[in-house]
């Protein structure tokens, strides 16, 4: 009985300590406020760990057509290229203020799989900036944007050039 008390009063301390810390403020919410080194890696590797386990059923591709490529890069320029830059393009103000930042996906597409890519664009990524096009865009669109993030790592800002003047030529762009 007395265990049973101790626990029981333990767990009341741990609890009103919680609540108390919540209605304190004493958290900092600021997004100019950095996270310490072990705040980002605790929701960086919960982010990594549920990507993984949550996309392990999906099938890919196996490989994806030019024309994919250049409708992905049309969604691109509208949907993401404001928060993530582009290749030879800064972020947009909102994309530099976030916390986390959304990060350069010519610098982290290879930490991913196509099914992974397909994943985080679909959900989306609760308590960060990052939206679910899932609610938004059938499948095909989603996999015609994993298509085009592939391609992010080998391509220059010419090349980024390049798809945007063709989309803009053959009438494709569009506001979201
Ligand atoms: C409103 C801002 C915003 C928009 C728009 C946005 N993202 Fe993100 N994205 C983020 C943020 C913030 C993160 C970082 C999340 C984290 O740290 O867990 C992120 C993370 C990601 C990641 C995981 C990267 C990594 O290694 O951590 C991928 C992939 C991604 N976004 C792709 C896209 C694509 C593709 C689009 C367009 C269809 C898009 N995002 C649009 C803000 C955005």
């Amino acid at each position: 009985m007395k265990l049973l008390a101790g626990l029981a009063l333990a767990v009341f301390v741990v609890v009103a300590g919680g609540v108390a810390a919540i209605l304190s403020g004493a958290f900092n919410v600021a997004a100019t406020n950095p996270d310490s080194s072990m705040t980002t890696w605790i929701l960086h590797t919960t982010m990594q760990r549920s990507v993984a386990v949550r996309s392990s059923a999906i099938v890919a591709p196996e490989s994806f057509t030019e024309a994919q490529v250049q409708a992905g890069s049309n969604e691109f320029r509208a949907m993401c290229a404001g928060c993530h830059g582009a290749p030879g393009r800064m972020r947009s103000a909102a994309g530099k203020g976030l916390r986390p930042r959304a990060p350069d996906l010519a610098v982290v597409a290879n930490n991913w799989t196509n099914a992974n890519l397909f994943w985080i664009i679909k959900n989306g990524i609760k308590m960060t900036g990052m939206p679910a096009f899932g609610p938004t865009h059938d499948d095909q669109t989603l996999w015609n944007i994993v298509a085009f993030v592939r391609q992010l790592p080998n391509m220059t800002a010419d090349q980024y050039q390049r798809f945007a003047d063709e989309g803009r030529a053959a009438g494709n762009e569009h506001e979201h």
